[in-house]
């Protein structure tokens, strides 16, 4: 693994998302229950911010739990919980003395969610607010059609009657962060379920066939060759 040649390569994306998908049916291969699937996939995702950073890229999203996951069987949804709880903390042992801005996007006022969570949220996004380095998003209770609709009624309730991409930006959890290049969906399942749905309509996506857990160091940066190759026009010719 080449890291320093790849880190200079100019086509490296700057903004990468993974939606963390599979976890459930790795842990049912082995006859194991899905929350061992979820706490191996934890572990996974700690190794995968590690080399995101390593490459230099500078922001990363991860869809941590949609606004349909509400729906799992409880026990499942608090053992998620439990793990979000436990992410935050290390977020915050780990990255208060480094350039690193932690983003929790979804809604951190539904009660729905534990009140420790959605403390350890706002606390952590509070602390890291004015650092620029590195941008970590994590979107938990989100959706990207109730994020649409948060921008569009908080625009109402300041009187807004015409607005444009700029302003419509604004108000979104990615406001300060650099357009979304890449992002990454393991397990074969090819839909957005929800995932940054603004934010993602000229991305590039990507469906590796492996399941979370087992989604390597390797995989990653196969994905980003890849990524590297696509040629993104945006709507124009080129060549
Ligand atoms: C993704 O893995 C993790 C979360 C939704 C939090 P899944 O739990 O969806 O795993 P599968 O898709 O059932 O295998
Ligand atoms: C998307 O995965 C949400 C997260 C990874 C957090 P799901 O497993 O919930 O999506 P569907 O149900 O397969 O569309
Ligand atoms: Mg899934």
């Amino acid at each position: 693994m080449n890291i320093e040649k790849l880190k200079a390569d100019p086509r490296m994306p700057k903004h990468v998302a993974f939606i963390v998908d599979g976890n459930g049916r790795w842990a049912k291969k082995r006859h194991l229950a899905r929350s061992v699937g979820h706490e191996v996939g934890f572990e996974n995702l700690k190794k995968q911010i590690e080399l995101i950073q390593e490459l230099g890229i500078k922001n990363l999203s991860l869809y941590c739990f949609s606004c349909e996951n509400w729906k799992r069987p409880k026990e499942e949804v608090d053992y998620l919980m439990q793990l979000f709880n436990k992410m935050l903390d290390d977020f915050k042992r780990d990255y208060l003395d480094k350039d690193i801005r932690v983003i929790i996007s979804g809604d951190m006022n539904d009660d729905k969610l534990p009140e420790m969570v959605r403390t350890k949220a706002k606390e952590i996004m509070e602390l890291t607010k004015d650092k620029t380095g590195f941008v970590l998003n994590a979107c938990i209770n989100y959706g990207g059609r109730q994020e649409i609709l948060k921008v569009v009624n908080e625009l109402i309730a300041k009187g807004t009657h015409i607005v444009d991409e700029k302003t419509f930006e604004k108000h979104l959890y990615t406001a300060d962060m650099l357009p979304l290049d890449f992002v990454i969906r393991t397990s074969g399942e090819m839909r957005t379920s929800n995932f940054l749905t603004w934010q993602s309509t000229y991305s590039e996506w990507y469906f590796p066939k492996k399941l979370w857990p087992s989604f390597t160091k390797k995989d990653l940066i196969k994905a980003l060759k890849v990524y590297m190759k696509r040629d993104r026009r945006y709507g124009a010719v080129k060549g």
